[in-house]
């Protein structure tokens, strides 16, 4: 089987190696990729955001199952269009995408199947906000309501920011606090069957002690050694079974990939948000440790034939990824610094060295070029191992204004 794998960042370089990795796939492609990628992949350009543009180099390529990474190709109906073309996809029609599109919609969803979240408002005015920031309390949580990549959420005890937020943005959600270690779910699912993947921990916040701004995400690791018993199989039937199968109800259902991030409150789970793709970075330690072939599992799902698939296998042991930032993210990323020692990373035990935003410069050196530059991947006996040789891996990775955090998994 021939895949194409559609984006460009640490999620689509964690992807092809991983379908490189799977014996019954004879191609990895990738538009655009990264410089990573290049190592597992043969990489094309497209505009990602066009859904016939992709689908005709899915064509071109005879590709037998297109895998789309980000939200926003997905938004923009790329999904749609590659199977208009008879190719199997991995990935939500634009339609079902809106769960992670508009939270609004999302919540809307989440109060007809049942599934536990946030008391929220839909506010599109100061007075409606004010109204609704008063009546759920502080601390202030405030959402814009569109594709906001992590970074459109204010959660603040100022009141006067949240307003702030609330004007910058044409929609928001003002909802209630939610309390308690947050944890990533990602399911694969046909539109009905529904297969869940190990839990993960993200870490949303720039800086140590999960302070500083809200960001895509700085580091991840798998499997969590504290998460309850029972959580996944909890959260598939009172979270991603009820969604899909609302989904599916109302006609459009949601095949590829959702993505429920929780809150794990002192009143049970609670969904912060789901999102229609894989996360980024979770992805790259939980696939790192994935046994079953990446490209068997994501193609019965866009065939419609999960059912027919056993359980889901995984390696023995934990992963862990250290996102290295650019200067200035995530405000204004730097790019351009000169990227050093990837060789000499990727040649240690257990690591590999996941590429975000890199390119190359004019010299064919690789520079940074986006806000999440690098990922460094570690698999290790238990977390403790996994993060020793994570952050090693971090120690041989260098370029100018590198930032990173220091205590990605210690809690674990
Ligand atoms: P989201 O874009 O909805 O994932 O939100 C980004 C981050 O903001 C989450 O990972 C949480 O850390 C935080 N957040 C979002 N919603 C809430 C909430 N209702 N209560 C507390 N924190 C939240
Ligand atoms: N890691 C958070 C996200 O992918 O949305």
């Amino acid at each position: 089987m021939r895949t194409l794998v559609i984006g460009a960042g640490g999620r689509e370089h964690a992807l092809a190696m991983a379908l490189a990795r799977d014996p019954s796939v004879t191609e990895v492609h990738v538009a655009p990729g990264n410089p990573g990628t290049e190592q597992v992949a043969t990489r094309h350009q497209v505009d990602a955001l066009d859904p016939e543009a992709v689908a005709a180099l899915a064509e071109t390529l005879a590709a037998g199952l297109v895998v789309v990474g980000p939200e926003a190709p997905l938004v923009a109906g790329v999904a749609d269009a590659v199977r208009a073309r008879g190719i199997a996809c991995f990935g939500p029609s634009a339609r079902a995408a809106r769960l992670e599109g508009s939270k609004a919609f999302a919540k809307e969803v989440m109060a007809a199947a049942g599934v536990p979240t946030a008391a929220a408002r839909v506010c599109r005015t100061p007075e409606e906000t004010s109204a609704a920031l008063d009546e759920l309390g502080s601390p202030y949580v405030v959402k814009d309501d569109g594709l906001a990549a992590g970074k459109g959420v204010v959660v603040t005890g100022d009141r006067d920011e949240a307003l702030a937020h609330a004007a910058a943005c044409e929609q928001v959600l003002v909802e209630e606090y939610l309390d308690g270690p947050e944890v990533s779910i990602f399911a694969v699912t046909d539109g009905s069957t529904v297969v869940p993947l190990r839990p993960a921990q993200d870490f949303k916040r720039a800086l140590d002690g999960d302070a500083g701004p809200n960001t895509g995400g700085m580091g991840a690791y798998t499997p969590l050694p504290w998460a309850p018993p029972g959580l996944v199989e909890e959260v598939l039937a009172t979270v991603l079974q009820p969604t899909v199968d609302e989904m599916a109800r109302r006609g459009t259902p949601f095949q590829g990939l959702l993505y429920a991030g929780l809150a794990l409150t002192g009143r049970g789970v609670r969904v912060i948000e789901f999102n229609a793709r894989f996360g980024d970075p979770e992805t790259q330690p939980l696939l790192a440790l994935l046994a079953s072939p990446l490209g068997v599992l994501l193609s019965a799902a866009a065939e419609g034939r999960l059912h027919e698939l056993g359980p889901v296998a995984w390696h023995d042991g934990a992963a862990v990824a250290v996102v290295l930032a650019a200067a200035g993210y995530p405000d204004t990323p730097r790019t351009g610094d000169v990227v050093e020692g990837l060789a000499e990373a990727a040649a240690m035990d257990g690591v590999e060295v996941v590429h975000a935003g890199t390119a190359y410069d004019d010299a064919g050196r690789v520079v940074t070029a986006g806000g999440r530059v690098l990922a460094v991947t570690a698999v290790g006996a238990d977390v403790a191992d996994a993060r020793a040789k994570a952050y090693a891996g971090v120690g041989a990775v260098r370029f100018a204004g590198s930032r990173f955090r220091t205590d990605i998994a210690a809690g674990a």
